[in-house]
């Protein structure tokens, strides 16, 4: 699957919803891609988000595929064979894939797409968020607002004039994530996700 310009976002995942039991076996048997070697845009080993968890943020391991699976499979479900994809797009070109841990423990996942070409969507340079997604048990922890720390940081670092991203209408928490990062909806597109859910595009405009 190629991850380019509007190719990166979501509504290229089509397929038929599959079993538990199905995905498991299927993850447990597949060959994750390899790592690409080092990506200058994103750097830093380590941000703590709220003063009583220690969050480590780190780039994405092949190790880490089964992890990105089972989270996907956990809270995109609804949408689409997300647990099939993500693992896919985490070390393809432009991509840059964070893990958030906690006591070593992966327990979220951020994949960013920074397209090379500097005018995309008619915006200049911008950098997409693919998917996000925090462990059921481990959100509302600060996870997420240090992914997205780290994102908005680096992006500032590298120039990057915009953020955009994709979230269900109905998400009304990650709406609200979003929110919270200052990214505003700038527009509905209709039947975004595979399963055919509405989605929102909301852009932070960097400064
Ligand atoms: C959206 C998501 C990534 C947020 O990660 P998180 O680690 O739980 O969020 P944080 O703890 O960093 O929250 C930061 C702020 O976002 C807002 N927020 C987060 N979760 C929220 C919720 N369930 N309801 C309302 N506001 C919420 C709050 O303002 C929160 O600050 P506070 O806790 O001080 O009030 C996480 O809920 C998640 O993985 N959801 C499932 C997957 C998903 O929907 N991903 C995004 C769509 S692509």
């Amino acid at each position: 699957m190629t991850v380019s310009g509007r190719t990166c976002g979501p509504e290229k995942v089509k397929g038929r919803k599959k079993s538990k039991a199905q995905s498991q076996a299927r993850t447990s048997t597949r060959v994750w891609p390899e790592p690409r070697s080092g990506d200058q845009h994103f750097s830093g080993p380590v941000v703590s988000a709220k003063p009583t968890t220690l969050i480590k943020l780190r780039r994405a391991k092949r190790s880490d595929a089964p992890f990105v699976a089972d989270l996907a499979g956990k809270v995109f479900c609804e949408y689409g064979l997300y647990d099939q994809c993500l693992p896919d797009w985490l070390f393809q070109d432009g991509i840059v894939s964070l893990i958030a841990e906690i006591r070593r423990r992966p327990v979220g996942m951020a994949i960013v797409h920074m397209p090379e070409n500097t005018s995309n969507y008619g915006m200049g340079l911008i950098v997409y968020i693919l998917a996000m997604a925090v462990s059921p048990y481990f959100q509302r922890r600060g996870v997420g607002q240090a992914l997205m720390r780290r994102i908005i940081n680096d992006a500032i670092k590298n120039k990057i004039e915009y953020i955009v991203l994709h979230t269900a209408v109905a998400n009304h928490p990650a709406i609200n994530f979003y929110k919270k990062h200052n990214f505003e909806v700038i527009r509905l597109v209709r039947h975004y996700y595979p399963s055919g859910q509405d989605a929102f595009t909301m852009v932070l405009a960097l400064d």
